[in-house]
């Protein structure tokens, strides 16, 4: 039940207006590899969809799409829990394991039970984001997947390290950045407590922020199919393959192989959307004019302005459009992708990626952690407490800007929709839904005519620390001349405020984490998935934000309340402070509960005993039986 509306003609408002100049260098490149017709048939689509749409915004709504999300994101995590923690014993564990996987689980799968009950997992039984990201690999044979990992590590190029394991203890290869070492130093520390437990075996792990795998669809699909159906045998050993150490290759025994090609500092769009079906809108759409709000890519996750399904809206092939959206698209900082399937483990990645998501280690050693406290002048009020105020520091990390490419970056676009949205004669239509002027009860989208944050009384604080970071040619000096800076603050600061916005960077968020800890609420907006979105409910643990930023303000508006100075809007929104303190604590305690290090651990554990499985020359014959 979608609702769409004029957003069509407000698109230019949304890919930042700077001055006159709309242009950017990837929107203008003549990337039309896809058939006229398509294109005539597009332009028929986005016709219709605009008058469609503006017919739609004089719709009355009799509730506010948010109550709606927020009631269904309740029933879906409590629905998600039942099915994640069914299993009570040891016994329970292995039959709801070959139920849901149609496996036997891996060996070892009784000292990760016992390991997981003992540090009181609430998850026990859903680790479907385990099983998805291994399941192309069950179409390479053990003997290939060593090899390959072998492969990735043996040039600096490759930017994978590696961490060995034999004889239930970890080390790590020779062949790591020493700028990397405490992201390998976090692995061997996150591994531990359970190294014992572990068949020998090698890991590749990304160095980079950035994803590295893309397989084409179809390639893909094959090998996914390789790793469905039902593989339960009625007899399996609980004895990992005997000398495993031998089966893994030497340094001496590979050449220096790349798999990789540099892609940094390039629309990367089109290596992604390569995983997406070919009739997919992502595969069909090669240009996407960069003013215009795409509302048929947005149409399929949301509802209205509002996003409404978190996982479908991190997915490229509906949403051509994003390939001037993101700087992971735009012009990434480090990129070297692959086309081939290859082992690596990587702390975040985009939908379309066959990396294989692994807790960030990032969180695990506290390189940015909550720390709430009175006694440092940092502490966390409650959330009725605290500033009215949605808040955001952070660098223009996003990606490389070249040739302007800082236009479509989103941390940039936050911070000129926040600071430096100018609205005059020549701009579009501003739709923000707000209570309807004359139907008490009711909402009405709503055409602001002036500035909405000061129309709205909006209270934003939302900046760019000390100056622009990551510009090439001229694009230093542009955003010096657009953008005002603020001085580096305490991460503790945060809990000043109602409301966090945490906007995609390079790669997984390091800051996400604490912000659900605390008892602010966060706003997230991004296309990087990490180990945890599948604990996580859009709506009743954060409120999810698309990526275009359409939805920003009546997002706010609903949470902060909107005031209306005289003569601009009749109808005041309410401030609805219960809701929003229900998702912050809903988050705060899920995280408590699920996201804890013990459960990093429970998933990594999981996972390398998967892992193991994987890479056993025998891996159809071994097993836990129960
Ligand atoms: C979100 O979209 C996915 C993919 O289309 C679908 O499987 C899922 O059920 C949707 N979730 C919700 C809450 O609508
Ligand atoms: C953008 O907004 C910031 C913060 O208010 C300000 O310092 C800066 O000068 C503005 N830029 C322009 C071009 O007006
Ligand atoms: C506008 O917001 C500020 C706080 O951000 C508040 O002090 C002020 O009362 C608000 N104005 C109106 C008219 O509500």
């Amino acid at each position: 039940m979608a609702i769409y509306l004029g957003f069509l003609f407000i698109g230019a408002v949304f890919y930042m207006r700077v001055q006159a100049n709309l242009g950017v260098g990837s929107s203008q490149r003549p990337a039309s590899r896809a058939p006229s017709y398509v294109y005539a048939t597009l332009v028929l689509l986005v016709i219709f969809l605009g008058w469609s749409q503006t017919s739609q915004t004089t719709k009355v709504l009799n509730s506010h799409p948010i109550d709606l999300l927020a009631k269904n994101a309740s029933v879906q995590s409590n629905a998600w829990l039942e099915q994640a923690s069914k299993s009570q014993t040891l016994t329970e564990g292995v039959e709801e394991y070959r139920r849901r996987y149609q496996r036997n689980p891996p060996p070892g799968f009784d000292a990760w039970y016992n390991y997981a009950k003992s540090r009181l997992s609430v998850v026990m039984d859903d680790y479907d984001t385990i099983i998805e990201d291994l399941r192309p690999f069950w179409g390479l044979s053990p003997a290939q997947i060593r090899l390959l990992s072998r492969q990735v590590v043996s040039d600096p190029f490759n930017e994978v390290s590696e961490l060995v394991v034999r004889n239930g203890s970890a080390t790590l290869g020779p062949n790591f950045l020493p700028t990397h070492r405490w992201m390998l130093d976090g692995v061997l520390d996150l591994i531990k407590n359970f190294t014992q437990y572990l068949p020998d075996m090698d890991l590749a792990f990304n160095l980079n922020d950035e994803p590295r795998v893309a397989v084409p669809y179809r390639r893909l699909q094959e090998l996914r199919d390789a790793g469905s159906g039902n593989h339960i045998k009625s007899s399996v050993s609980h004895n990992w393959g005997k000398d495993r150490a031998k089966t893994w290759l030497k340094p001496e025994d590979v050449e220096p192989t790349t798999f990789f090609k540099d892609h940094s500092r390039t629309n990367s769009f089109s290596i992604g959307s390569i995983a997406c079906p070919p009739t997919s809108y992502a595969q069909r759409v090669h240009a996407w004019d960069a003013s215009r709000l795409c509302t048929s890519c947005a149409a399929p996750h949301s509802n209205g302005v509002f996003l409404s399904n978190w996982t479908l809206s991190g997915s490229p092939c509906h949403q051509p459009d994003l390939r001037n959206l993101h700087g992971f698209y735009l012009s990434p900082a480090a990129f070297k992708p692959s086309h081939e399937l290859l082992p690596i483990f990587s702390q975040s990645k985009v939908e379309g990626y066959a990396d294989i998501l692994y807790p960030s280690p990032w969180n695990y050693i506290d390189k940015v952690k909550y720390d709430a406290n009175t006694s440092n002048n940092h502490p966390d009020p409650p959330f009725a407490e605290k500033e009215n105020t949605l808040f955001w520091r952070g660098a223009t990390s996003e990606g490389v800007s070249r040739r302007g490419s800082w236009k479509g970056m989103s941390r940039q676009r936050a911070v000129h929709l926040a600071n430096n949205l100018t609205i005059d004669s020549r701009s579009p239509a501003l739709l923000i839904l707000l209570p309807h002027p004359s139907l008490p009860g009711k909402y009405a989208y709503q055409n602001l005519p002036s500035d909405p944050i000061s129309a709205l009384n909006l209270s934003l604080n939302i900046s760019i620390v000390n100056g622009i970071a990551r510009a090439w040619d001229n694009d230093g000096a542009a955003q010096d001349a657009e953008f005002g800076f603020a001085p580096q603050t305490d991460f503790q600061d945060h809990w000043r405020y109602r409301f966090l916005l945490d906007v995609d960077g390079a790669g997984y968020s390091g800051r996400f984490l604490a912000f659900l800890q605390s008892r602010s609420l966060p706003f997230r907006s991004g296309i990087f998935r990490a180990w945890w979105d599948g604990r996580l409910t859009a709506w009743q643990h954060f409120v999810p934000v698309d990526v275009r930023l359409h939805g920003l303000f009546s997002t706010l508006s609903y949470f902060m309340g909107a005031a209306t100075p005289a003569g601009t809007i009749e109808g005041i929104m309410k401030e609805h402070l219960a809701a929003g303190e229900e998702i912050a604590e809903a988050g705060r305690l899920w995280a408590e509960k699920v996201l804890r290090k013990e459960d990093m651990e429970i998933y990594m554990f999981r996972l390398l005993l998967e892992w193991g499985r994987l890479t056993d020359d025998k891996r159809d014959e071994i097993g836990f039986m129960g």
